[in-house]
């Protein structure tokens, strides 16, 4: 068996490390190529979460970069084609929503070859956001599709996707976390930036829809205003780094960093009082660790955050941001429970379907 990995982002590398992994194991004599397309290309985005999860060197790097969203796909399909011509895989993997993803897909998909899509089935049903188009046509062109959530199934059925194709596994990127758990809880990260664990807000923001508009400048204020309350701390994204030098003004009280490594971000995180974001993997490991979440965001496509774990969505409202103090003293744990197959073995059960 001949299996490409194709990988771009940074919670790329997260989702799809464990699968590696798992698959190395149950398949030693196949081939298992990693693809790494360079969508995401900073050191502290790339290569040291590369290193921390422990993921082997990719054989092909596209160095395909930043761009607008067709740029970007077109570079990733045309630089991925000669790797499938020269590899013929028996099946490309690909994990999440991001324009590597949506690149992967289309390519393998008008050579023949089969798809596993990696995190299946989820839908904000918000057609403004990129990922929501990039995951609708993942699901409709691979022929396996490995699902996290319950509510999945229903999304998936709904665009008549038939049953066979579907596979409940649970979450790999909770693998990651599991496998991981050891380490970060040892880090000490709070420490070392000076802040008491419990006591601070940990933040994340990188969406279009947030950062690259006004809504910014209103968050940063916002966030400052918080600071005076309990420790804020916010790692930047580049994207966000570039809109907030554009922007200008001063961050009083903000503890800003560059982006972080992977144990350093999840020792903050389990550590962390509250976290506020619009990403959508924290979504999923607060609910893991139990920590509260507020998501800057109108939507959520993982609304299992919501029914079974510690996630609150705030709408695209910086406003709202005044409210966490309050909205912390109000959470409670109770009825709150880990989704099913979020437990540190969904590569695994990855392996047992595609090892048939
Ligand atoms: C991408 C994904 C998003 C995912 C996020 C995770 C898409 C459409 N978006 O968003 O779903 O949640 O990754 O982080 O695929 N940049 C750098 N260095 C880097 C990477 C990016 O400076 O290593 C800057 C560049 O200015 C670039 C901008 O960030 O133009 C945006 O990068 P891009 O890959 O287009 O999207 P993300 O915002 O990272």
């Amino acid at each position: 068996m001949r299996i490409l990995y194709v990988v771009g982002t940074r919670p790329n590398f997260v989702k799809t490390a464990p699968v590696i992994g798992a698959l190395r194991a149950r398949l030693p004599a196949g081939r298992h190529a990693l693809v790494h397309t360079g969508q995401h290309y900073d050191r502290l985005m790339s290569d040291v979460f590369l290193e921390e999860l422990g993921v082997p060197a990719p054989d092909y790097m596209l160095e395909v970069g930043s761009g607008s969203h067709a740029a970007q796909t077109a570079r990733t399909m045309e630089r991925l084609e000669p790797v499938l011509l020269e590899e013929k895989p028996d099946l490309v993997i690909v994990p999440g929503d991001v324009n590597s993803t949506l690149a992967a897909v289309l390519t393998a998909v008008k050579m023949d070859i089969p798809v596993a899509h990696i995190e299946s089935g989820l839908r904000s049903f918000d057609m403004t956001m990129p990922e929501e188009v990039n995951r609708i046509v993942a699901d409709r062109f691979a022929e396996q599709l490995f699902l996290h959530s319950e509510e999945a199934i229903g999304n998936l059925r709904a665009e008549g996707i038939p049953e066979a194709r579907m596979h409940m596994v649970g979450n790999t990127m909770i693998d990651t976390l599991v496998a991981l758990e050891e380490r970060f809880r040892s880090a000490g990260t709070a420490a070392r930036l000076g802040v008491e664990p419990g006591s601070y807000a940990l933040v994340t923001l990188h969406r279009p829809a947030l950062v690259d508009g006004p809504l910014l400048a209103e968050t940063v204020a916002r966030l400052a205003a918080l600071a005076a309350e309990m420790p804020v701390v916010f790692p930047v994204h580049p994207r966000t780094r570039k809109m907030m030098e554009s922007v200008g003004g001063e961050h009083p009280g903000l503890l800003l960093s560059e982006p972080l490594g992977y144990l350093d971000f999840l020792s903050l995180l389990a550590d962390a009082g509250a976290v506020l974001t619009d990403s959508g993997g924290i979504q999923e490991e607060t609910t893991y660790l139990g920590i509260p979440c507020f998501t800057l965001r109108d939507n959520t496509e993982r609304p299992v955050t919501i029914s079974q774990g510690t996630n609150t969505l705030l709408g695209l409202r910086p406003e709202r941001i005044r409210e966490i103090p309050d909205l912390i003293a109000e959470h409670r744990g109770d009825g709150r429970r880990v989704p099913e197959g979020w437990d540190g073995h969904a590569a695994e059960r990855v392996a047992d379907v595609l090892s048939l």
